[in-house]
């Protein structure tokens, strides 16, 4: 059976800089080093799961710019089957900027080439969804999009994972198709309506998506740990202490590892265990690819 997981979604550079301030509105500050890394949250995630050993497809769309080029480069260096990538005339790769301050980000994304990745795009692809084991989606291309992408994987059976970012309201519809899903706080807070910024809270809120027909919620809460349903049991599994140099890419390192272990056929638990590694050993580095670690890292870190 395919193992094969395809991940639609945005590709950016991310020009960083660590500053000992986030600047107010009219304010400039003096930062520290300047890196640029790639990133986006589609291709953060894929790489995540090919770097465990994952067979990854990226679905997506690039501008025919020099970043374009090195992102694409970056994929193919990792493993990552790019057959599907869309290379679009005339417009901007997809870029982020990204302050760093005390180890936690702010980003502002200018979507550039991803807000190209169309509905007929996704339509020519109904053979390579139906031939894969899981299906990898989040919120920086158009909804619309994503919503094809849901549409053809439902009809051929292939589990969908969204990691809703960043988070929009979803319709009981939307909801209704995801199999698992991948929020943190502010993303939980924002589908949900609820507040959401404790262990407590985000426990309270995981019944919302079961209502709806999310079947696997899991949620995210940074250094807190995760949240997440098995059975009828609610579950709080922590993650470890470690010092945080940039926590850029986290979430995605979490997902593209959850996506991987499903796969891979492991439970939720060990799923749940593999993702809470990726994320922790990802904010130990900085930048968003330049972060995710490889098994062979986990390997490490599980025998330490
Ligand atoms: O989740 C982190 C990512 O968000 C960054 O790599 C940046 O490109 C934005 O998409």
């Amino acid at each position: 059976m395919s193992k094969r997981i395809i991940v639609a979604g945005s590709l950016n550079m991310d020009l960083v800089v660590h500053t000992p301030k986030v600047p107010a509105l009219g304010e400039t500050v003096l930062g520290t080093e300047f890196m640029t890394a790639p990133g986006g949250k589609g291709a953060n995630q894929a790489v995540a799961a090919a770097r465990l050993g994952g067979d990854v497809k990226m679905i997506g769309c690039v501008g025919d710019d020099i970043f374009g080029k090195d992102l694409i480069g970056n994929l193919l260096a990792n493993n990552i089957n790019v057959e599907d990538l869309n290379v679009i005339e005339g417009v901007s790769t997809g870029i982020a900027v990204i302050t760093i301050k005390d180890g936690n980000n702010s980003i502002i994304v200018s979507p550039g080439a991803n807000s190209k990745l169309s509905v007929e795009m996704l339509s020519d692809l109904e053979e390579v969804i139906k031939e894969s084991s899981i299906l990898v989606v989040q919120f920086e291309i158009p909804l619309g999009t994503v919503c094809k992408a849901i549409e053809i994987a439902k009809k051929h059976h292939v589990p969908v994972l969204v990691n809703p970012a960043p988070a929009v309201k979803l319709s009981d519809e939307f909801l209704s198709n995801i199999d698992i899903i991948t929020p943190n706080e502010s993303e939980c807070e924002i589908i949900t309506g609820l507040t959401v910024d404790s262990i407590e809270h985000a426990k309270a809120a995981i019944p919302y998506f079961i209502h709806k027909g999310v079947k696997q919620v899991v949620i995210t809460l940074g250094s807190k740990g995760v949240v997440y349903n098995k059975g009828g049991e609610i579950i709080h599994k922590p993650v470890p202490e470690v010092k945080v140099i940039d926590t850029t890419a986290a979430g995605d390192s979490f997902t593209g590892a959850l996506a991987y272990a499903l796969c891979e056929g492991e439970d939720i638990d060990s799923a749940i265990d593999l993702a809470n590694i990726v994320g922790t050993l990802t904010v130990m580095k900085k930048g968003a690819q330049t972060s995710l670690p490889y098994m062979s890292d986990i390997v490490d870190f599980r025998n330490k």
